[in-house]
């Protein structure tokens, strides 16, 4: 089918769209791009695609909606927004051209100086998330990492508008789960927490970068131990307990990271009584926002969507947060705990 004939048949409502973004069949040479991040009216710069089910159940196809060069016209959309259509596709090898495509859009939505915080953020946020994509992949982090620390700084200006930014934190939020989505919203709530606790910009910056890059050492671990719902042997084990220290060397390596950061890195799965990992460090010999990004992360693990776990409502997930206990005391400090319940009831 070519382009014409899919927007067609789309439009018709006649193709069995794939609304969700979940993939059975593991990674795909596409990733998904929301409609609202697109600039209506203005001329492509990749193609997209939309996701159908093919024959087969199991399988899924890619058909071509827009071709680059191609203007994404102010009436599709509204027709798109009826049919419930919020998500579209593009091909892994347009990465770079996404990333300059979404900046180009910020750039668009600072001249024209509308009033526009959630649409802004939105756009900020997926920009963050493919920026992220390509720096986990690259040889040369550290130029990605002052790339990072711009957009963060930028995340956070936009969040300290007014006090109505930062309660959109919450709509931000990926539901399904991949690496990068769960650091941008580690990312979001650490700082979003941050900023509720009236830190300077300074400290919300070096807990935005620690939270984005906190799985870092992730990407070092093989896929196969991540994914296996099978129990993994001591050593197996081993390889993950000790991501937080891959992570940490990796940006050492990259030379441009403050030390705070890295710290942050090395300690995100410590626990308040002492009983994590990789080193197992009491409360006091912990930075002091250690807890913060353990906190939010382990919010976001219980609250998304997981391969072979169902996600947890808010609620539910601080129940399991306030019940955590280890074999000495709890595992989240209290005061920490109570703050983001305060956060996240901001009316
Ligand atoms: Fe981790």
């Amino acid at each position: 089918m070519n382009v014409h004939n899919v927007r067609q048949q789309l439009f018709a409502n006649r193709l069995k769209v794939k609304r969700r973004n979940f993939n059975a069949n593991g990674a795909t040479s596409y990733l998904p791009l929301y409609l609202q991040a697109l600039m209506v009216g203005e001329k492509l710069s990749f193609s997209l695609f939309v996701k159908v089910s093919a024959d087969d159940p199991q399988e899924v196809k890619f058909l071509p909606f827009l071709e680059a060069d191609e203007v994404l016209e102010p009436s599709w959309v509204d027709i798109l927004k009826k049919l419930g259509i919020n998500r579209f596709y593009f091909h892994r090898r347009d990465l770079d051209l996404v990333i300059a495509y979404l900046n180009n859009h910020l750039l668009l939505l600072d001249i024209r100086q509308e009033d526009l915080p959630k649409e802004k953020l939105f756009v900020l946020v997926e920009h963050l998330n493919f920026s992220l994509q390509r720096s986990f992949s690259s040889p040369h982090l550290g130029r990605h990492i002052h790339l990072a620390q711009i957009q963060v700084e930028r995340l956070i200006l936009e969040l300290q508008r007014n006090s109505a930014s930062l309660k959109l934190v919450w709509e931000l939020l990926y539901q399904h789960y991949t690496l990068y989505n769960h650091s941008i919203n580690v990312c979001l709530l650490g700082i979003g927490l941050m900023l509720f606790l009236h830190k300077s910009r300074h400290e919300s910056l070096i807990m935005g970068l620690a939270c984005l890059f906190h799985d870092l050492g992730l990407t070092k671990v093989p896929e196969e131990l991540l994914y296996r719902p099978e129990p993994l042997t001591p050593e197996e084990k081993e390889t993950i307990r000790n991501h937080p220290y891959r992570g940490y060397q990796l940006l050492k390596e990259s030379k441009s990271v403050p030390s705070e950061v890295m710290q942050l890195v090395w300690e995100h799965h410590e626990n308040a009584d002492g009983s994590g990992y990789p080193r197992g460090l009491p409360l006091d010999k912990q930075h002091p926002w250690t807890r913060v990004i353990r906190l939010v992360n382990e919010y976001d693990g219980l609250t998304g969507h997981r391969p072979f776990r169902q996600a947890l409502t808010p609620f539910a997930a601080l129940k399991v947060l306030q019940d955590q206990v280890g074999p000495n005391r709890r595992i989240f400090e209290h005061r920490t705990l109570k703050n983001f319940i305060r956060f996240l009831a901001v009316p």
